[in-house]
């Protein structure tokens, strides 16, 4: 699967952009500020509907317009044709000309794994960002995963509502709970299957790229006892002080550990480094397993920042994915592309919201 073609209006600093890329390896070269991250940014939205930046869609809307337009051509088996709308007004998603109904028919079309600075939060920030990751993962994998979570995500902000109530009515409290519990089930027993699938791939990805011995560790840590519904019940009273759901998989955890010392507290600034290269690595790894075909790899910058160890631990990858049908973006400045790869690129070159071909 390639990204064959995209297509920017008004998207951060692309007034208008179309583009053709080939499978492979695709330089983006070019000065500070010039529209690198930019285009890959684009990329993962029509992969995801997320910016990698954390940031909502109206940033991305060029100064001074209204709206922003997406495209892409995804080629694989078949071609695909995905196109997103976003203006305060008015969203429209279409998936080969036809209104997208379910994000489940969207996502999963254009595959992609982004390589990005903010990738050290998955390790620092909050649980909600690890929770983000695996939900993503599963989403790009489990068609009936998105949609358990959306409306797992629908109920328990009804719940929070009726419990923000001053007398909340007890039988549509019952049917809420009911509803989070059936949809909480399925959400923390695929995320509970999924973990032995990627720790593997994590703990391989963690050796090649780190020179130390220690041993990781990922464990998934729910706050849901055996009895979600009666753990509900009583914890009904603190729910009410509190006026929101205090057990579910909205509040669990993704940890990890070397030698069992979690992380985020103990670890070097090397060792989370590495960790948060090592879980991008093990999601292109999970998604090329589970669809037969490699995802767009998005590398915004990264190569630079990585000494030599960790660069030479993530090139397999890139070979890999850069062989058949597989396709990379790296962003870097002219000064300080990784020279290693220097077979088989085709070099682009970014210039105030321009992009051009080029041969040398
Ligand atoms: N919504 C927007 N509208 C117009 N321009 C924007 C918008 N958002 C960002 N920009 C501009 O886009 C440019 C930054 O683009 P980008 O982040 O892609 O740079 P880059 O080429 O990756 O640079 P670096 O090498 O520094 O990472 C800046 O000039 C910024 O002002
Ligand atoms: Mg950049």
């Amino acid at each position: 699967m390639h990204l064959a073609k995209i297509k920017l209006r008004d998207f951060r600093n692309y007034r208008r952009l179309d583009i053709a890329f080939e499978p492979g390896f695709q330089l983006l070269l070019g000065k500070n500020a010039q529209g690198k991250t930019n285009l890959l940014e684009a990329i993962y939205l029509l992969a995801t509907l997320r910016s990698f930046r954390g940031v909502g869609a109206a940033q991305m809307i060029r100064q001074g317009q209204k709206g922003f337009f997406v495209a892409g051509e995804v080629t694989g088996v078949h071609s695909d044709l995905l196109q997103y709308y976003w203006s305060a007004q008015e969203r429209k998603l279409t998936l080969n000309q036809n209104p997208v109904k379910r994000l489940s028919e969207f996502f999963g079309t254009l595959r992609a794994v982004v390589f990005c600075t903010e990738d050290l939060q998955i390790i620092k920030g909050s649980p909600r960002i690890r929770r983000r990751f695996m939900d993503l993962l599963l989403s790009q994998t489990d068609h009936a995963y998105l949609g358990t979570l959306q409306r797992y995500a629908k109920v328990l902000r009804s719940r929070n509502a009726v419990l923000k109530q001053h007398r909340p009515d007890q039988q549509v409290m019952e049917a809420f709970t009911r509803e989070l519990v059936s949809y909480g089930e399925r959400l923390i027993k695929a995320r509970q299957q999924f973990i032995p699938r990627i720790f593997p791939l994590v703990r391989h990805a963690y050796k090649r790229i780190s020179s130390g011995a220690e041993e990781l560790t990922m464990h998934y840590k729910t706050t849901v006892p055996k009895d979600f519904f009666g753990a509900l019940l009583k914890h009904r009273d603190r729910e009410q002080q509190y006026r929101s759901t205090l057990i579910g998989p909205h509040r669990d955890e993704l940890q990890f550990a070397l030698n069992e010392q979690p992380v985020a507290q103990f670890g070097s600034e090397g060792q989370k480094r590495t960790l948060a290269i090592a879980l991008k690595m093990a999601q292109a790894e999970y998604l090329t397993d589970v669809t037969g075909s490699p995802p767009v790899l998005l590398i915004d910058d990264v190569m630079g920042e990585l000494d030599e160890n960790r660069r030479r631990g993530l090139l397999p990858l890139l070979e890999r994915s850069h062989h058949g049908s597989g396709q990379v973006f790296m962003t870097c400045t002219e000064e300080n592309w990784p020279r290693e790869l220097g077979r088989n690129l085709k070099r682009w070159h970014v210039s105030d919201g321009g992009i051009q071909g080029s041969n040398k």
